[in-house]
């Protein structure tokens, strides 16, 4: 499913805090997802899924793109979790975020529940987004093919710190470079994912960095996924959103150089333009390639709220 929803920032709010659920409202993040997995404690599961459907169908989200992570499905709690905030939520829902996927299955299972709940609770059916994480070698694998397991896939999302576990990378730093290698040791997982999310039209958005009060190291981190295309990083404290909407966004200067070829293109390709394939813009030479890349970057920039600060003039207007 294409979607335009804007994920910048994904604030992560364990279901087990009314405090956060409460606070992460009036928070800047472009998303939330409102935790019942690996920020819950086993014995307190059953206490945040009542937290969340209260949170969703009580709570300003303000625009916020809503999301439930819930349980892997190797677990016993993924059918619950499921049920009740989907039942006790359902309007007030944008998408369940599915971790630990591992192939296909896993999203199908989760595509015809949620169809069977939007049937016996009146909702559009397919309203319900899935984001799927990808965590570990097998999940990386058939990533291809869970990307196309269902239409109601929004994200692809890679999950670093349990990815890191599944192949016993030598780092406990999440996300951050290794002295021992040469490079990058996520490209390789960052570009894999980046490729099925592409195939399918659907979002790319990077993991967790743990160390929440170094913005200055998120920043690094997020940048390397930026510059690859990802639309977005999770956010696991407040100091980290803004530097995530800065960095998701283009600069000021992308923004209006692709608005610029896009109005400049659209001009000299014109019968007033002289009908042209291939012109100048100032130093640059521009073709139907250019303008491809404008699109994707003015999009971008549109979906962040920006405002242009030039215009477009002909030479010899
Ligand atoms: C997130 O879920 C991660 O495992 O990094
Ligand atoms: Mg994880």
């Amino acid at each position: 499913m294409a979607t335009s929803r804007a994920r910048r920032s994904c604030l992560a709010v364990p279901g087990s805090s009314l405090k956060m659920l409460e606070k992460a409202q009036g928070l800047a993040a472009d998303q939330v997802f409102l935790d019942l997995e690996d920020a819950v404690a086993p014995l307190a599961k059953a206490d945040a899924r009542k937290n969340i459907v209260a949170a969703l169908n009580e709570g300003d989200w303000g625009g916020k793109t809503r999301v439930v992570r819930v349980n892997d499905l190797t677990t016993p709690w993924t059918y619950r979790d499921v049920i009740e905030t989907v039942e006790g939520a359902g309007s007030n829902l944008d998408c369940i975020m599915l971790p630990k996927v591992q192939t296909p299955e896993h999203v199908a299972w989760l595509d015809l529940t949620l169809t069977q709940l939007e049937k016996s609770l009146g909702l559009r059916v397919g309203g319900i987004g899935i984001e799927a994480q990808i965590e570990n070698a097998r999940g990386l694998v058939n990533v291809d093919a869970i990307a196309a397991a269902s239409p109601r896939i929004e994200t692809i999302i890679f999950g670093p710190a349990d990815f890191m576990a599944s192949i016993n990378m030598r780092s406990m730093v999440v996300g951050a470079l290794n002295p021992d290698y040469p490079g990058d040791p996520y490209h390789y997982i960052l570009m894999r994912i980046l490729m099925a999310a592409r195939m399918h039209d659907l979002q790319a958005i990077d993991g967790p960095f743990l160390q929440v009060r170094d913005v200055d190291a998120f920043r690094e981190v997020a940048k390397r996924s930026a510059a690859l295309g990802f639309d977005g990083k999770w956010v696991l404290h407040p100091g980290q959103i803004d530097a995530a909407n800065e960095i998701y966004s283009p600069s000021q200067f992308d923004y209006d150089h692709a608005e610029l070829i896009l109005d400049a293109y659209e001009f000299y390709t014109s019968e007033a333009g002289g009908r042209l394939g291939a012109v100048m813009l100032g130093d640059e030479m521009i073709d139907e390639a250019s303008r491809k890349m404008a699109v994707v970057m003015a999009a971008k920039g549109r979906a962040a709220g920006m405002a242009r600060t030039s215009s477009f003039t002909p030479l010899d207007a």
